[in-house]
């Protein structure tokens, strides 16, 4: 049963751009066949708690004496790396808020990324490797090489070295930049280049969730 984990984090349940990609892209892969099965889990109506101890980034036998965490949010965590670890895909919603992610993305990622039990510390564990993932980026502005805001998207970054260096997961971005034109009357020359870049990443998005 090819399984996909769809995450979305956008604070806006009416226009968001970001959660109609990530339910364009589960569309697709509902339609390859009834096997083919989605679990949701949204980060922004159903936000996690701040991770409450650094003892969970790491691996209970890599943490210093009085290092412990409550069982609850040890529990909470294990579940999080399982759902992650059962998806044969995952397509996360990244809105930009403040040039990076979301902080109820951050959260996900803060009990995700486990030095000794995701990520590879006095041992080689690394069991997330080569899963695919499928980051749909959204943000008012553009970031593109030449832009005013080139040089300014720190959510790509973040969401590579997590996901792709410390976890070895296999990461495509598909962008959705100035949706803001929809909103500001001022950026209306751009509504034309919102639109165009909206289509093709809908494009990309079925490419990718048929290959
Ligand atoms: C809290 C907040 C912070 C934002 N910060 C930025 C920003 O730093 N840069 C930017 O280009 N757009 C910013 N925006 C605009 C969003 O990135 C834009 O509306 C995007 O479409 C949000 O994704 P969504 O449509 O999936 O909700 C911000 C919006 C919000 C609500």
């Amino acid at each position: 049963m090819p399984s996909l984990l769809q995450l979305d984090s956008s604070a806006d349940l009416q226009h968001s751009t970001s959660r109609a990609l990530t339910e364009h892209f589960a569309d697709a892969w509902r339609d390859r066949g009834a096997e083919y099965t989605v679990v949701r889990r949204d980060l922004h109506r159903d936000p996690l708690p701040h991770l409450p101890t650094n003892a969970l980034h790491w691996a209970p036998r890599l943490r210093l004496a009085g290092e412990v965490a409550d069982p609850r949010a040890e529990e909470l965590q294990q579940a999080l790396i399982a759902e992650a670890m059962a998806a044969d895909t995952i397509v996360i919603g990244a809105p930009m808020y403040q040039w990076t992610v979301p902080s109820t993305l951050k959260a996900w990622l803060d009990y995700l990324h486990v030095p000794g039990v995701t990520a590879p510390y006095d041992e080689p564990t690394l069991p997330l490797a080569g899963k695919p993932v499928v980051v749909v980026c959204s943000r008012g502005d553009r970031y593109g090489p030449g832009t005013p805001g080139a040089g300014l998207d720190f959510v790509t970054p973040v969401l590579n070295q997590v996901l792709g260096a410390a976890l070895g997961m296999r990461v495509t971005f598909v962008v959705a930049e100035l949706t803001l034109a929809q909103r500001i009357p001022a950026m209306g020359e751009f509504v034309a280049e919102q639109q165009a870049g909206l289509a093709r990443a809908r494009a990309e998005l079925e490419a990718l969730a048929n290959r």
